[in-house]
């Protein structure tokens, strides 16, 4: 099902997304954030699905210009969750083969554009195009609110590393009852080691770990701010909440949307 479609016709995740996407929107207002990068220790954590639901709920207001670019050329997955054919590719914008404004993809949202990679993947030793990359950012920049960028995992793979000088900010994606609390520290590390700045944490499938907290697998946290001196120890990462809905404080796991508001203090 599309994203659209899933959003319209699940109240709760619809209701979850727009929590996590009015505490992005209102971060990235204040702060003036214009590239966020999405990303996650390792694959099939929900990045896709996070960039998708978000891109979506952010593009709901006709007054912004949102843009989501599928920056996996391993695992392309944007494409599917919009539903979107069509052959114009990233590569070609890349490559020099044709104009920025050829690849920009629009949406049945009009405040959403996509830039996708061809549904087989592209090469990712484009990504290693920083002149021209340098280039579509600038470009990106001048024409929306906010860019959105899909991107592998962190662990596996350098590309997310590569990429991570065109975001002012991360967030980094955690699956409940999948991710540990040493992947997402490794996490953590390899984007603070790159001086990047972790704006938040989206936490995934609550249900699967703490089925009492809802009735929708789709189930969403956040929490902002996160730094060094957290998110290390042992075990799954949502596995010590302290209780349903409440923030964890020093322990460095996640909290849910329902665990207060506004930005908390990295070390806090
Ligand atoms: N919040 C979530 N709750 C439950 N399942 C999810 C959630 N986010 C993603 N998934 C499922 O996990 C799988 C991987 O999601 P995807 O977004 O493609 O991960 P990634 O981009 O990190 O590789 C998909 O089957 C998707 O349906
Ligand atoms: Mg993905």
């Amino acid at each position: 099902m599309r994203t659209t479609d899933r959003l319209n016709e699940d109240w709760v995740l619809a209701s979850e997304i727009h929590k996590l996407e009015a505490r992005l929107w209102g971060l990235v207002r204040r702060e003036n954030i214009r590239v966020v990068m999405v990303t996650s220790a390792e694959r099939g954590e929900g990045k896709s699905m996070t960039v998708a639901y978000l891109a979506t709920a952010l593009a709901r207001h006709p007054e912004r210009k949102i843009l989501a670019v599928d920056l996996d050329f391993r695992q392309p997955q944007l494409r599917v969750h919009f539903g979107i054919d069509g052959p114009r590719s990233f590569a070609a914008v890349l490559n020099g083969q044709c104009r920025i404004e050829d690849v920009l993809v629009k949406t049945d949202l009009p405040s959403l554009d996509l830039v996708l990679p061809c549904p087989e993947g592209e090469d990712p030793n484009l990504l290693l195009k920083t002149t021209e990359l340098g280039e579509l950012f600038a470009f990106f920049r001048q024409r929306y609110d906010l860019v959105l960028m899909d991107v592998p995992a962190l662990i596996p793979v350098a590309d997310a590393s590569a990429l991570m000088s065109f975001a002012d900010g991360i967030v980094l994606v955690v699956m409940a009852g999948r991710t540990t609390r040493p992947m997402l520290s490794r996490a953590r590390d390899l984007c603070l080691g790159m001086d990047a700045r972790i704006l938040g944490l989206v936490v995934g499938n609550l249900k699967e770990a703490v089925p009492e907290y809802g009735d929708s697998s789709y189930y969403y946290g956040y929490r902002t701010g996160y730094a060094k001196g957290q998110g290390s120890g042992r075990g799954r990462a949502t596995r010590d909440r302290p209780r349903h809905g409440a923030t964890t404080g020093r322990t460095g796991g996640p909290s849910s949307t329902d665990g207060g508001s506004g930005a908390r203090d990295a070390d806090a």
